[in-house]
């Protein structure tokens, strides 16, 4: 990849300003995923765990357009409300001793040049509609853990640039979609582990030994590759479930009910209790011998 160096005369660019203003030491892709948000449009970035997502790529982009473009707004979103106020919020406001005279709250950020990034939660849909702004910046963060909804309330916002960012997930979506049937409306990137030196070769190595180079977690956590779940033969889409697992709905009591999945030897015996609409794993252990699996559930019971 040939990327310009930084100098004075880019620091009014998103990569210049990273590293001249912010002081960061990114990587290539990094670096090139920046260079990209200079230009107006939409980006979408599949990206392994833990490889710099919302330090390296957010929290640069948001604070350089709040610098850049006065009185203009940044929208920030994630999967659930906690990733915006405990992840993507701390990662800005680490540079906050950078920036004198802004102010800088839990879930927003206010420069004296009347720039503001806002961060939101995704089950507000309807706090999306209105935010129609000439130089607007939206980053939706763990985009895979976002509803449809969102999307098109983004969308309707019309932002001047928009970038999308997850770990993969399953093979449905907006978040997918924007790597598929509608990549001609995004310019792609794609990031595997193997191109961040902070994640250990050895890290890596024992997840592909633990869960197999072509499980579903490996492919997307490492891979940065959609997970290939055959969703029309499951119950529930594995995007279904992340989303719930994302956005929990409230506690509702009601009855009492117990599942169990006998094994027999290899996998794991499971007495699960429901209450409600909260299920909880009760008891799950392996147990080569059937009737002695029995005999434990049998105690279980009582
Ligand atoms: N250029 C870099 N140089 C060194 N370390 C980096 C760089 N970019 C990111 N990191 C480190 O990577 C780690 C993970 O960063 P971050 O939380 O931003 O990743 P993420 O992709 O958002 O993760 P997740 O998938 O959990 O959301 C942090 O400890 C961060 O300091
Ligand atoms: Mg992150």
């Amino acid at each position: 990849m040939n990327l310009p160096e930084p100098t004075t005369d880019t620091l009014a660019t998103p990569v210049g300003f990273a590293i001249g203003i912010l002081g960061m030491s990114l990587y290539e892709w990094q670096e090139a995923i920046l260079w990209d948000a200079d230009k107006p449009g939409a980006i979408a970035v599949k990206a392994g765990n833990g490889s710099g997502k919302t330090t390296s790529i957010a929290a640069p982009l948001a604070l350089w357009h709040a610098v850049a473009f006065p009185n203009f707004l940044t929208i920030i979103t994630a999967g659930v409300y906690r990733q915006v106020k405990e992840q993507l919020f701390p990662a800005l406001r680490r540079h906050a001793r950078k920036f004198a005279g802004w102010t800088f709250n839990d879930t927003d950020i206010t420069a004296p040049n009347g720039s503001r990034i806002i961060g939101f939660s995704t089950d507000e849909a309807g706090r999306f509609e209105g935010w129609h702004n000439t130089n607007l910046l939206v980053i939706v963060d763990e985009a895979k853990s976002v509803p449809d909804s969102i999307f098109e309330a983004i969308e309707r916002c019309q932002p001047t640039r928009l970038i999308v960012m997850s770990s993969p997930g399953g093979c449905s979506g907006f978040f997918y979609e924007a790597f598929h049937s509608r990549r001609r409306f995004y310019r792609q990137h794609t990031v595997t582990s193997f191109q961040c030196p902070h994640i250990p070769a050895s890290w890596i190595a024992e997840q592909i030994e633990k869960h197999g180079e072509h499980s579903p977690l490996v492919r997307s956590m490492i891979f940065a590759e959609f997970m290939a779940t055959n969703e029309g033969n499951t119950a529930i889409p594995l995007t279904l479930l992340e989303r719930c697992v994302a956005n929990p709905p409230a506690f509702e009591p009601g009855a009492v009910r117990a599942f169990c999945d006998f094994a027999a030897g290899g996998d794991e015996n499971v007495l699960a209790i429901l209450k409600g609409n909260r299920v909880k794993i009760a008891a799950a252990w392996r147990e080569k011998d059937t009737m002695s699996a029995v005999g434990h559930f049998i105690r279980l019971f009582r």
